[in-house]
């Protein structure tokens, strides 16, 4: 199937027009945490374009229940409230994507947030909170998503793809606060186990790691523009004149969600222009 840029589907298998596009993940269903803003919205909007029927699984119910109206047909987006720290939020996002459409084939574990700005471990801060609070999202949410799309793709038999939104600061310190980069390094931990747990199963776990992308958690934290980010980004990355999107990050995570990637489980893929191999400022 293929579909052309106006989300209009055809039919044909010959070689593809301008402005048509080889669907990737047609008949799949996913589950995206975070999936209302930044990085999750623009994997939605990805994924629905090749043919995926989404599961937006976030704390902002406006947000997320209009990108979902606007994206067309009822089934192809439907919103759930999850809070991923909460174990029943979890399950009933799993339990959402069974019950309209029959299966589960990707989880996307991407909702995260990040320290106080500002934030020192030798700081004021009250640390638990900010551990519990932070530590919480980040790392018992995947947690808690792998458990339950786990299960869900175990016991259907049919494989399954598990996506963590990781980050540069996985496998370097000193460019985010210390707990964040603490939940960031488990969560490739995370990703590491499951994928050893759940590789017999047929089901592969894999991180997508950004480095600066200018959405709310981003512009929020830093407090800077949308323009400063990006040049932030840039000053770090290798590739000078490109511009890091929250839409690279989403192709990233379609490559690992899609059959095109059906050996490579395990692996932490850095979306950052070489920022974490190279010292380039
Ligand atoms: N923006 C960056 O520079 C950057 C870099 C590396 C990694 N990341 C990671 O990317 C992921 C997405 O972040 P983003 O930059 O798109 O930020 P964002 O703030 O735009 O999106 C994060 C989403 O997570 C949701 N969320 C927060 N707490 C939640 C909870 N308890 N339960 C469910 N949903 C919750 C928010 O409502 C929001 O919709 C995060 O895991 C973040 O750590 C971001």
């Amino acid at each position: 199937m293929i579909r052309n840029g106006h989300g209009l589907a055809a039919s044909g298998h010959g070689v593809l027009g301008q402005g048509q596009l080889a669907l990737k993940l047609e008949g799949k269903v996913a589950v995206i945490t975070g999936g209302a803003s930044g990085i999750g919205e623009a994997t939605v909007k990805l994924f629905v374009r090749h043919g995926a029927r989404v599961i937006v699984a976030d704390v902002q119910d406006e947000k997320g229940k209009t990108l979902c109206a606007g994206l067309g047909s009822d089934d192809v987006a439907s919103y759930v409230h999850c809070d991923v720290r909460l174990e029943p939020d979890v399950k009933r996002a799993v339990d959402t994507a069974i019950s309209l459409h029959g299966k589960l084939d990707i989880m996307f574990n991407n909702a995260g947030i990040v320290d106080p700005s500002g934030s020192s471990i030798l700081g004021e801060d009250d640390t638990t909170a900010v551990f519990d609070r932070v530590m919480g999202v980040n790392v018992l949410g995947a947690l808690l998503g792998t458990k339950h799309a786990g299960q869900a793709m175990v016991a259907a038999g049919r494989g399954g793809s598990i996506i963590f939104t990781a980050s540069l600061v996985s496998v370097v310190g000193g460019l985010s606060p210390a707990v964040y980069t603490c939940s960031k390094h488990a969560v490739v931990g995370l990703a590491r186990s499951a994928a050893a747990e759940l590789g017999k199963h047929g089901v592969r776990v894999n991180c997508v790691s950004p480095s600066m992308v200018a959405t709310p958690l981003a512009e929020s934290h830093r407090q800077k523009s949308v323009e400063e980010l990006e040049t932030m980004a840039e000053v770090f990355s290798t590739l000078k004149g490109v511009r890091l999107k929250a839409e690279d990050i989403a192709e990233a995570a379609l490559f690992l969600a899609s059959d095109e990637s059906r050996f490579v489980s395990g692996h932490n893929l850095m979306v950052d222009g070489a920022s974490s191999v190279t010292k380039t400022f």
